[in-house]
């Protein structure tokens, strides 16, 4: 089965991430981070505001000054752990009373009075767009005040902040391109905890390419809720763009541009992006992919279901017919592009017939990868407020395994596809099994695992002629 969530990285939930730097440090932060990559990414934005301010990062939270969680609402289950998590915290805030801790992230804006005043479980919240306000909040709580801010921006894109890279390999970094939401998919709760959709200049996006360039990194992944709404037009809201000055608009940078300007400007490096929309995915976007090397021939492109009486519901822009048309044009221009999507198990409403759609259109599309969930009602969505979570569980429980039991059988298979031949692979890191191994992944973002032959090292690319396979990884000898 495959295991490595693209989305929600269940291997990184509740990664504390760990920085070494020289200069002189006197406080030590515990940050631990949840959720999808774009939290991940926050959280090394956070860890450069905190540097300047000397905080050290620390593995173990017992010897912190200031304890801070990353947190995610997307799912029930998220939210539970994160709880969990601060209660255990706050066992070592009876043996240290000047210990700070703070929640961040998608939790902030939804729970800040529970958890600041009801059930006294932080000092500090903050909200993903206030991350640049923690020195003045962290003033407020060494006077022994809470502090809140949740406020969401209309421009925050922390364009000229260099993120601390965390916990990585020096090979592979995150970009974020936007932030935000502006789709309201009835289910999702993104929109309301990470504001409205803005885009983040692109010279400072082509910055922070080259800086890492230079840096010795190999790959990045241009990060956003939805990559293909890109669009810069000197700064300020998507939804603004129609207000904007003709000026504005002939000279505005849209996700194709972007694209090509990035791969351009860093020919050596490999670029990745996620998370496709299939309602925005416009057919430049894959000509530039095609046009050049370096652009790796993957898509995550989450459909949610196969029915387009379900998408309906779900306020997803297109139809089951809209979705396979871009799928034929990706497998026309890209034919060696990967796919894989999010499915949702359960939704509203869901009957037997529009389940087996589901199943259907992953048969007719044989994704690589799949993230997949049973559906979770989170409070203060259009679909909590105005439909029935009315599949039952057992319902959904089943509904989720056929659909994961048919993603493994495709996984398998294209896996398959892949033995026999030759791959370019970037290696990052050694083998989890064994350490006289290599791992790294192919452009089809498949994870590829060889014997080292000594001559090669993290960061090379290197051909590799995979022999076999399991559902999950390829395995190979270098050519
Ligand atoms: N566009 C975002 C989506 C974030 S949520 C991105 O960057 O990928 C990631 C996935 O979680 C969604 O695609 C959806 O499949 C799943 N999800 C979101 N809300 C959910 C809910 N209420 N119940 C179950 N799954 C959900
Ligand atoms: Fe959520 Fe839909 Fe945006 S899934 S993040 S509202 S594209």
């Amino acid at each position: 089965m495959q295991t490595t969530e693209k989305i929600i990285d269940e291997k990184r939930q509740g990664e504390a991430l760990n920085i070494t730097t020289e200069k002189k440090h006197n406080k030590k932060l515990f940050l631990e981070s949840y959720g999808c990559q774009m939290n991940f990414s926050d959280s090394e934005i956070v860890a450069s505001i905190l540097d300047k301010e000397g905080y050290a990062t620390t593995q173990n939270f017992e010897e912190a000054d200031l304890i801070l969680l990353n947190t995610c609402s997307i799912r029930e289950k998220a939210e539970q752990t994160v709880r969990n998590r601060l209660s255990q915290f706050n066992q070592v805030k009876q043996k240290n009373p000047s210990l700070t801790i703070g929640v961040l992230g998608c939790m902030a804006e939804r729970l800040k009075d529970k958890f600041l005043e009801e059930e006294h479980l932080v000092d500090l919240v903050v909200g993903p767009d206030a991350y640049r306000d923690l020195p003045n909040l962290l003033k407020q709580t060494d006077d022994g005040r809470s502090a809140v801010n949740v406020i969401l921006s209309k421009d925050e894109t922390y364009a000229n902040l260099s993120p601390v890279r965390l916990g990585g390999n020096g090979v592979t970094a995150f970009v974020s391109i936007t932030r935000g939401c502006d789709n309201m998919c009835t289910f999702c709760v993104v929109p309301f905890t990470r504001g409205r959709e803005r885009s983040r200049d692109p010279h400072s996006i082509l910055n922070e390419c080259k800086e890492l360039w230079e840096n010795g990194y190999k790959e990045i992944t241009l990060l956003g809720q939805n990559v293909d709404s890109y669009l810069w037009y000197g700064g300020g809201l998507k939804k603004d763009f129609k207000k904007a000055t003709e000026m504005q608009k002939a000279t505005a940078v849209d996700f194709a541009m972007l694209l090509d300007m990035v791969a351009t400007a860093v020919p050596g490096m490999r670029i990745r992006f996620s998370t496709s929309n299939p309602q925005d995915m416009g057919r430049d976007v894959l000509h530039v992919m095609a046009k050049h090397e370096n652009i790796c021939k993957y898509i995550h492109l989450p459909v949610q279901s196969g029915n387009t009486e379900v998408l309906k519901r779900m306020n997803r822009q297109h139809t089951r017919e809209e979705y396979i048309a871009l799928i034929d044009d990706i497998k026309t221009i890209l034919p060696t592009c990967a796919l894989s999507h999010d499915m949702i198990a359960g939704f509203c409403d869901e009957t037997e017939e529009e389940h087996q759609d589901t199943l259907s259109l992953m048969e007719y599309v044989k994704y690589d990868f799949g993230y997949m969930f049973a559906y979770s009602d989170r409070p203060g969505t259009p679909a909590h407020k105005k439909m029935d979570d009315n599949v039952p569980d057992d319902v959904k429980k089943r509904r989720l395994t056929e659909i994961i039991n048919l993603q493994q059988k495709h996984s398998a298979e294209r896996m398959n596809s892949y033995v026999g031949k030759v791959h370019e692979v970037l290696i990052e890191g050694n083998s989890k099994r064994d350490d006289q191994e290599w791992m790294g992944r192919n452009t089809q973002n498949a994870v590829v695992v060889f014997p080292k032959t000594g001559n090669e090292k993290v960061g090379d690319f290197v051909m590799v002629r995979v022999d076999s396979c399991t559902t999950a990884t390829l395995l190979g000898e270098k050519v």
